[in-house]
């Protein structure tokens, strides 16, 4: 059962216009996470906003005790959260939800991730169990322009090969995300893609997984607001029928698993 955290900002980093990295005391959660999973964070002890902001959970250190926060300041949360200073406690709820499926060690085959935009969030954490499994590892980043480009050099540091496209061809190619994976694929053996970014990003991606027959794995995201699995807030439709709650039976899905 997920529980509630008393965390600590030990810095909160601007990295662009929009976009900020807050470091974490959270020894816990840094023990208990799984990469794709997250975290409903408190942004102020006041209770408005009423309701806790889901964030990915970026990068966790148990042996420091760390737990990284990739975000975009799009409103009156990610804004608040960009006022917290070094020292300031912060309430986290987590670890929440069902995160990337690994493959096993020496499984054939290398890893694609594809991240649109700050779905690179979740990607670094992921990318570095990956990499401890010794699974050749790519990331494939697609964004607007290249301010949005961001964490590249976390990736590369630990062996990651990165390559990028920008909508306005303001660094690397030219073009979106998918075109850039689809151009990958006629040089490289298809692996297993991991994917998050904005909803027509994976809708494509759907598509050309069931065209090149590639296993892929989604980390969506949806309004929420409970987090548990009790409002039904965050509902995604499923094939035959129904819905999913991408807070409990996510935030990753099968390509197949859910209709965008
Ligand atoms: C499982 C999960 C993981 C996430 N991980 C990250 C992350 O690691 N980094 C990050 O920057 N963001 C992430 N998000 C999105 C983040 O939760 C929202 O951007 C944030 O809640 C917006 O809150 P706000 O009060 O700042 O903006 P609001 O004032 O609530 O909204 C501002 C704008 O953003 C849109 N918006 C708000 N929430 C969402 C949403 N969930 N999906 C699509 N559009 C939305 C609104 O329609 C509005 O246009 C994640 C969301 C989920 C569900
Ligand atoms: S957010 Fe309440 S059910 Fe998912």
């Amino acid at each position: 059962m997920p529980a509630t955290h008393k965390t600590t900002v030990i810095s909160n980093e601007q990295l662009s216009p929009n976009s900020w990295r807050l470091l974490l005391a959270a020894q816990a959660l840094a023990e208990q996470a799984q990469p794709g999973q997250f975290v409903q964070v408190r942004v102020t002890a006041t209770y408005d906003p009423l309701l806790r902001t889901p964030l990915s959970m970026h990068d966790c250190d148990p042996a420091q005790g760390t737990l990284t926060l990739l975000y975009q300041t799009v409103g009156t949360s990610t804004r608040m959260l960009s006022r917290l200073q070094a020292g300031t406690e912060l309430d986290v709820l987590g670890p929440l939800g069902h995160g990337f499926v690994l493959p096993e060690q020496g499984e054939r085959g290398s890893a694609i991730l594809l991240a649109g935009g700050i779905g690179v969030a979740p990607l670094l954490f992921l990318a570095r169990e990956l990499v401890k499994k010794h699974i050749d590892t790519s990331l494939l980043f697609g964004a607007r322009s290249a301010a949005d480009l961001v964490g590249i050099a976390d990736f590369e540091q630990i062996g990651v090969t990165v390559t990028c496209c920008t909508n306005d061809g303001s660094q690397g190619i030219s073009g979106n995300v998918i075109d850039l994976l689809d151009n990958y694929l006629q040089s490289h053996v298809a692996g297993r893609v991991f994917a998050c970014g904005p909803i027509p990003m994976l809708k494509a991606l759907q598509g050309l997984a069931k065209q090149r027959d590639l296993a892929a794995q989604l980390s969506l995201e949806a309004y929420m607001a409970c987090g548990l699995g009790a409002c039904l807030g965050c509902a995604v439709a499923v094939p035959g029928g129904g819905f999913a709650h991408v807070c409990t039976d996510g935030p990753v899905f099968k390509e197949s698993e859910v209709e965008l």
